[in-house]
């Protein structure tokens, strides 16, 4: 109660300064009178956390609000506007995002749940006729909740979501509109709930601890310190591998889609995975999902259902299932396995094929995968000094030099083209790299 009252507080405080203060820079000065902006570093029990229709992580505390891993604060109402309306204070009690197929209406959209109301976002606009009751929308789910993720079939049993209030747990079943309550009174109170890369995680304190969403049970050593997860924070974090690039900054080793349209790149000890940017991007030891490499990757590249991994004189190949297995048998030599020698800057296949453009410097070897032994059938000039990676896909050629790429329509008018085209620029959305 104290904290909420000093919320309260802050948020009228800052309603009668003029132009309210968004620039952390200034707000976490000592002694400044804009010193009421909080610091998530400092550690802070939020109320709500969700991930918005791009993948963002929405984090609210009182009337701020933090927009990913690194965004700074801000205040809520100016992305939510209308979470002003109702009591003139932008608290959020409980948020999640609708998981529902594409083709239903309510697919990706945000809830907001304030006091007994339920609001509902697409994108930064509130649908015709919210706020609403909760009870309107989801019946029997109480007023006043601590926290709400969504659940989709698979990880629950049907496509469900799960508010929290007190040690209760009300499953609610988003089709048949069927509510289910549990105990789960082993668990901490949550303030707030994330589904974050397929888990659940339930916040407290600026704590959090990982639960199974069916039954409720946490198995490892929880809870830990959100900061060192959940943000970025100067003095936590461990080890971090990875500090996240500035996109001007950003230079990969390697890149790749894989059969079942796993997009990867790779960078140093981290790789990352591009095709899921609507659960948000982010970095992950390679050798969580390689276990082999625990020197970095030079090349990648995919064929059916395989996935090639190139480091100095060595190919790693990983069966491409759930999980990746390497090949008994590997690593074997370059020579042995594709034919060459010598670094590799970059390796790719293109949809539907089975020859391997290899990159060595300011050539592009290809090997024909099919044919044993292996051998170079062709060698064509690279009209680049160096690359780093290269990935082809059904729509062309994209070859990466440190923070820019070049767009192919395949490999020959790669290879012919006298002048480069003109290189664009990595984004944020496409990499995970901030501007
Ligand atoms: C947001 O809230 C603050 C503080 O309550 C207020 O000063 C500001 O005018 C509001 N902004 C918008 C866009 O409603
Ligand atoms: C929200 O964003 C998505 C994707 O950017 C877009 O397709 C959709 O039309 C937007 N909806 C509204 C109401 O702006
Ligand atoms: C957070 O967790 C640590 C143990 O990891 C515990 O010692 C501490 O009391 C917890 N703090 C809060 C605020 O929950």
């Amino acid at each position: 109660m104290e904290l909420f009252t000093k919320t309260l507080f802050l948020c009228l405080a800052l309603a009668f300064t003029n132009g309210a203060p968004t620039d952390p820079e200034h707000s976490t000065a000592g002694g400044a009178p804009h010193a009421a902006m909080p610091d998530r570093c400092e550690g802070i029990e939020f109320d709500a956390i969700t991930l918005d229709r791009q993948g963002n992580t929405l984090f609210f505390k009182g009337c701020h609000l933090w927009k990913g891993f690194h965004g700074s604060v801000q205040l809520s109402n100016e992305s939510f506007k209308e979470l002003d309306d109702v009591h003139h204070l932008g608290h959020v009690d409980a948020a999640f995002r609708m998981h529902n197929k594409e083709d239903l209406e309510d697919h990706d959209h945000v809830y907001f749940f304030q006091d007994d109301k339920v609001f509902k976002y697409d994108n930064d606009t509130l649908e015709d006729g919210y706020p609403k009751e909760i009870q309107q929308d989801f019946p029997g789910v109480p007023s006043h909740l601590d926290a709400a993720v969504e659940c989709p079939k698979g990880e629950c049993i049907t496509d469900s979501v799960l508010f929290f209030k007190g040690k209760d747990v009300y499953v609610y079943d988003t089709a048949t509109k069927k509510l289910k309550t549990k105990t789960w009174s082993h668990l901490p109170v949550c303030t707030s709930a994330l589904r974050w890369a397929e888990h659940y995680y339930c916040f407290h304190g600026h704590n959090f601890t990982r639960f199974n969403p069916i039954t409720g049970e946490v198995s490892g050593t929880y809870p830990k310190d959100a900061r060192n997860y959940f943000m970025k924070c100067d003095s936590f974090g461990h080890g971090s591998q990875y500090k996240t690039p500035k996109c001007s900054e950003v230079k990969l080793d390697a890149i790749t889609t894989d059969d079942s349209g796993r997009t990867y790149f790779f960078k140093d000890l981290i790789y990352m995975r591009l095709d899921t940017q609507h659960e948000g991007l982010h970095a992950f030891p390679i050798v969580r999902a390689w276990k082999e490499m625990t020197n970095g990757v030079d090349a990648v590249f995919s064929v059916t259902d395989k996935i090639y991994l190139i480091k100095g004189d060595q190919v790693y190949i990983y069966k491409t299932t759930a999980q990746y297995t390497l090949i008994e048998g590997y690593p074997k030599s370059l020579k042995e396995e594709l034919g060459i020698e010598g670094h590799v800057d970059a390796a790719f296949v293109c949809p539907n094929e089975h020859t391997v453009h290899i990159i060595q410097g300011q050539t592009i070897r290809d090997v024909d995968l099919n044919a044993t032994p292996r051998v170079v059938t062709r060698e064509l000039p690279l009209p680049f000094p160096h690359i780093d990676a290269a990935l082809c896909r059904p729509q062309g050629v994209d070859v990466f030099e440190g923070s820019q790429y070049y767009h192919y329509e395949n490999v020959l008018k790669m290879a012919m083209s006298r002048m480069a085209p003109v290189p664009l620029d990595i984004t944020p959305a496409m990499m995970g790299c901030i501007e």
